[in-house]
């Protein structure tokens, strides 16, 4: 939530800056600014609500005077409305300070009073601006802009990400982070901060992480990292395995649109090394060895969204395969109800960002009340993972458009690998029946493109439902949380309100929904599947094709049973049970992708969203 960047270095602060917020934008895009300290020590600053391109229209319109130090930010909005005077940045010490913010300041309201009284006006309706007004009275006391910056921070509560530049400081920019995301990249001359890699990997793909309360002072030659209290800290530093073609479209109409594509890569690549001989490989573990992991009683998975889902998912496949019982629940509940946890219980955080603040305190919550901690994620050097004992990275390639899809399938990937590896070290599945797992694991990536190239008619099927106000999604046992995902992107890409339903459910309430003409999706689970769930689907879809139902089923190819029942059928090949949602949830991406592209959407930045979720 909320993009930001800063740079020092010889070339022009501008092209940095605006490369950063293109690449940032996925964070948020209610507004977007910069400040920029010019050749003749002059700050200067210019900030459009709305999308970057208005901010471009803005620069291109009054041109700013170029420098060699700027920050820049892009906003998704918490306090004060998506207009111009709460975009960022923000001003202090009479207009000589600029400063940016990721976050909400939760003590604002005292402060900005104690500014009132202290005779300070303000300009937004921000919690952000009383940072800018106290850092930079902070500055005209101590001349000191990281000094500055420490005091201010000591009396801020809540998450917070913030840059600094004040125009009698050229070639320093000040960052602080705390419970929100910062990461310096190291130039030759030059230096940067952004809130992920992404800002900067254009420039360079040497990085640094930054701990949790702790102040960042950058020149074009040298970079300080101290805590709160001024102590200097030695923070890792690493070569983003990425680079920012990665990051690019490529050609694409949409970057959703590239990343779905990319769904088998993502599965084959997060297996990559990690399966040899029929068996799993996790040493990335290490610290949860097979001591540990054989004696929890319990695992816990915290996730948010569609990162929730796949733990949904993986709930069936790790309580079959290492018989010990999984709980999925949302981070955000999870944090505040007063679990019972204890050093036996493995708790999983899932998340692609490594950033949701919900999921962020749910596992700073689970160290603290002794539960063994590992997390799943896609991006490195991002917070979750630094705060988990150990992490299985997926590994999936920058994720840009703000809908997950191939995350989703790489995270599903990682868990089955955990449920596998379990599975070895509690000695609950034959070395056979582990290798025939990974042998279905490994069969997953070609079968995803199978069903990339059948799923090409399902536009002309979103084509006509451009009006639809409703759409059901049903599925039972794995295909019960892809229901869950399919619902949940039609909403968020095409505002359509969409539900999923466990079908065995629908008796129980929901049929009542059904009227002539609803649409409703079904993953139909396999007419091979051993536990006989697929007689029953095909009789929930009799039910509400009986009521006048529209059906789509995704049914495995020549389920010939479902053939008299849906009006479309979308066939996805042949896999074991465990394995049927990595094909199924692929024509439901695809599905609300088209249907929100032909109504118009702009799919990578729905309304209202942002990628990274930043804020409680
Ligand atoms: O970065 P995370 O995986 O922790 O994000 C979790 C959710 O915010 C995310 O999956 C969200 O639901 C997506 N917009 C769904 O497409």
């Amino acid at each position: 939530m909320c993009g930001i960047v800063g740079y020092v270095g010889p070339n022009s602060s501008l092209d940095v800056l605006l490369a950063g917020l293109s690449r940032l934008e996925y964070r948020g895009y209610d507004s977007a600014g910069v400040a920029v300290i010019d050749d003749a020590g002059h700050i200067g600053t210019r900030k459009r609500a709305g999308k970057l391109k208005e901010l471009l229209g803005e620069l291109e319109e009054t041109p700013l005077n170029d420098g060699k130090t700027g920050i820049g930010h892009t906003r998704w909005a918490t306090h004060g409305g998506p207009n111009d005077s709460n975009a960022h940045p923000h001003l202090g010490d009479n207009g000589k300070l600029a400063l940016i913010h990721n976050g909400i300041i939760e003590n604002f309201s005292e402060l900005k009073q104690e500014m009132l009284d202290a005779g300070e006006s303000f300009t937004s309706e921000t919690d952000t601006e009383v940072a800018a007004i106290m850092v930079g009275r902070e500055y005209r006391a101590t001349g000191d802009l990281t000094e500055s910056m420490r005091r201010v921070v000591a009396r801020l509560e809540g998450a917070f990400t913030l840059l600094i530049v004040h125009e009698d400081s050229p070639g320093v920019v000040v960052g602080a982070r705390r419970n929100s995301p910062l990461v310096i990249g190291l130039g030759d001359g030059e230096n940067f901060l952004g809130s992920d890699v992404a800002a900067f990997v254009g420039f360079t793909r040497r990085a640094m992480e930054i701990g949790q309360d702790q102040i960042v002072t950058i020149r074009p030659d040298s970079v300080l990292v101290t805590d709160f209290d001024g102590a200097a800290v030695q923070n890792t530093e690493y070569e983003v395995a990425w680079d920012a073609s990665a990051a690019e479209k490529g050609g694409w109409a949409s970057f959703m649109a590239k990343e779905i594509s990319e769904e088998p890569e993502a599965v084959a690549n997060t297996l990559r090394g990690r399966i040899h001989d029929g068996a799993v490989t996790l040493p990335e573990l290490a610290v949860l060895d097979d001591v540990v992991l054989a004696g929890i009683n319990r695992v816990i998975v915290i996730a948010c969204g569609t990162a929730a889902y796949a733990g949904a998912v993986g709930k069936y496949a790790i309580e079959k395969w290492a018989r010990v019982p999984v709980e999925v629940e949302l981070s955000h509940e999870f944090r505040y109800r007063d679990p019972i946890l204890d050093e036996r219980t493995l708790v999983v955080s899932i998340s692609q960002s490594g950033e949701t603040m919900d999921t962020l305190m749910a596992v700073k919550y689970a160290k603290a009340s002794g539960a063994r901690v590992l997390s799943i994620c896609n991006t490195q050097g991002s917070t979750i993972p630094r705060e988990s004992e150990a992490v299985i990275y997926t590994h999936a390639g920058p994720e840009v458009a703000v809908a997950s899809t191939k995350a989703f399938v790489a995270q599903i990937t990682a868990l089955y690998l955990l449920g596998l590896h379990l599975a070895q070290v509690r000695g609950t599945l034959s070395a056979e029946a582990i290798a025939e797992n990974v042998e279905e694991l490994r069969a997953v990536p070609e079968k995803i493109t199978e069903v990339l190239e059948v799923s090409k008619s399902i536009g002309q099927l979103a084509h006509w439902m451009t009006d639809t106000q409703s759409v059901l999604f049903l599925g039972r046992h794995v295909g019960y949380p892809i229901a869950m995902e399919g619902a949940l992107k039609l909403k968020e890409l095409a505002y359509i309100h969409a539900e999923g339903f466990a079908a065995g459910e629908l008796k129980h309430g929901p049929i009542a929904l059904i009227e002539p003409g609803q649409i409703v999706f079904v993953v139909v689970p396999s007419p091979r599947d051993p536990s006989s769930l697929h007689p029953k689907v095909v009789s929930n879809i009799q039910e509400i094709r009986a009521r006048g139902a529209r059906v789509i089923a995704i049914a495995e190819q020549g389920d010939a049973a479902v053939l008299p029942f849906a009006d479309e059928v979308i066939p996805i090949p042949l896999a074991g049970s465990f394995f049927e949602p990595f094909l199924a949830v692929v024509p439901l991406h695809i599905f609300s992708m088209e249907l929100a592209m032909a109504k118009g959407l702009d799919v990578d930045q729905p309304r209202n969203l942002a990628k990274s979720v930043t804020v409680e």
